[in-house]
């Protein structure tokens, strides 16, 4: 075998710019659908209202509790919020692990887990006594009602509690901290992951309007005039939305995209059906996409001599991690084969080589599939305010845009192709969302504040 022959064989893989243009074409009919009055339990971006109208102007202050559940880690944070400065200070933070048992268990252990992590870390900074607001991140789609009432949609990701879905995620939080009356929170504002991360960047940079999530799963958010979203009253200024882009595709709009290998990774996933576009994108399913394509090239004679291996047919054993460090310049093909002999597979330096052109494919359409959507949304925004060009900037956060080590650049290069009239500015957030959870929880206190 050789490698033109497996480059050959990777075409279902490679879009060509006229197939993203028509991608990015598709979704913007699809943002479109998702805004429109009651179609949202059918529309597949189900672009919802996140009661974010106004970013900081800057005489929030407080202290503040926050929580971040849905991406890798499990954070409980405590934030003060600095009146004047716009500045927002991370006083402490703690991860705890939320065992796999309790991800896929009754809804309720799950939020007496996180309801006994916040009472440790209270405990621990000799905070109980204290009634603080508290910013939840909960990375899922969720039908809010209002900042303080936010409907489970459905799990996305590794999550699959039972109970949760269709129920309201606030009330379940504080039934859980009430059942053990050790502890009280204060008011609740609830924030998707996307929306955490554009309102942290937002008090570093004022244009940020665009939030970003490429890691475990992937998403965006972004602030549309509030006429356009016909679900909301009101006809002046504008909401952010968050828009749940992962679910793009799921009425089979990219079938024609669509390899066997993302059907496959789709079969066996926890929600078969559900987020087509994010299953094709994100960390929790790159890695499985990569090892189902080296089975089959294994299968056909192409790959490690014909060869497979126990490891290499178990499901997620190849990391997506693995491909950030093959893709590596210096390091990749070295890595590469420490990771094929770890995963008990004979590899020589071609094999080496075939398995980072694998990775790169794959990488590279998450990469470019990703600009596609970034194109529609920043045209939107453009188009919405009449605009010839448009200079914005997008808060971005998650583990493949930030350890990859060319899917940024990837990205960049194919949105300035897809995006000509957008001058796109990108800011990395820093320690992640929970930040910009306690600065909506500050923003919806002072307007609270302002209405009394
Ligand atoms: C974190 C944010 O930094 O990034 C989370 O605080 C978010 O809210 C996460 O969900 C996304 O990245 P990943 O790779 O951990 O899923
Ligand atoms: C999934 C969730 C979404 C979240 C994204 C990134 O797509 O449904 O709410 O923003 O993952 O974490």
């Amino acid at each position: 075998a050789d490698l033109r022959k497996v480059e050959d064989w990777l075409q279902p893989f490679r879009l060509s710019r006229e197939k993203l243009r028509e991608v990015s074409a598709r979704l913007r009919r699809d943002l479109i659908r998702g805004l429109g009055k009651h179609t949202h339990h059918r529309a597949p971006v189900k672009m919802l209202p996140t009661f974010v109208r106004a970013t900081p102007d800057g005489t929030e202050k407080g202290d503040f509790l926050a929580l971040d559940l849905g991406g890798t880690n499990f954070r409980v944070l405590h934030v003060r919020v600095v009146e004047d400065q716009q500045k927002v200070l991370k006083m402490d933070s703690k991860i705890c692990a939320i065992p796999q048992e309790i991800m896929l268990g009754p809804g309720e252990q799950l939020f007496d887990h996180i309801a006994a992590c916040l009472s440790e870390f209270l405990e621990s900074l000799g905070l109980k006594g204290l009634t603080l607001p508290l910013g939840f991140t909960f990375s899922f789609p969720c039908e809010q009602k209002d900042i303080d009432k936010s409907i489970l949609i459905r799990w996305t990701k590794g999550f699959n509690c039972s109970g949760v879905e269709g129920e309201d995620v606030v009330g379940l939080l504080r039934e859980a901290i009430h059942r053990r009356g050790d502890y009280d929170i204060g008011p609740v504002a609830m924030v998707n992951d996307t929306v955490g991360t554009m309102m942290s960047c937002g008090y570093r940079d004022r244009s940020c309007e665009i939030g970003m999530i490429i890691g475990t799963g992937t998403n965006a958010c972004y602030m549309e005039e509030i006429k356009n979203v016909k679900r909301v009253e009101g006809e002046d200024g504008r909401m952010c939305i968050n828009t749940e882009w992962g679910g793009f595709g799921d009425d089979g709009s990219l079938k024609d995209i669509q390899t066997e290998f993302d059907v496959e990774v789709d079969r066996k996933s926890l929600n078969p059906g559900v987020h087509a576009f994010e299953k094709m994108i994100s960390g929790m399913y790159l890695g499985e996409v990569v090892r189902l394509v080296l089975i089959k090239l294994a299968q056909e004679k192409m790959l490690f001599g014909g060869e497979t291996s126990e490891a290499l047919l178990t499901p997620d054993k190849f990391e997506t991690r693995y491909i950030s460090e093959i893709e590596e310049d210096a390091t990749g093909l070295d890595r590469a084969l420490e990771i094929l002999s770890e995963l008990g597979l004979p590899a020589g330096q071609e094999d080496c080589e075939i398995v980072h052109l694998v990775c790169s494919t794959i990488s590279t359409r998450s990469s470019e599939l990703c600009a596609a959507a970034l194109a529609t949304i920043a045209n939107r925004i453009r188009s919405n305010r009449g605009l010839d060009h448009l200079h914005t900037t997008v808060g971005v956060d998650g583990t493949v845009y930030k350890k990859h080590p060319k899917f940024s650049q990837r990205l960049h290069a194919a949105l300035r192709i897809l995006a000509p009239k957008c001058e796109i500015s990108f800011l990395v957030s820093e320690d992640g969302s929970g930040k910009g959870a306690a600065m909506v929880t500050a923003v919806a206190q002072r307007l609270a504040a302002q209405s009394r």
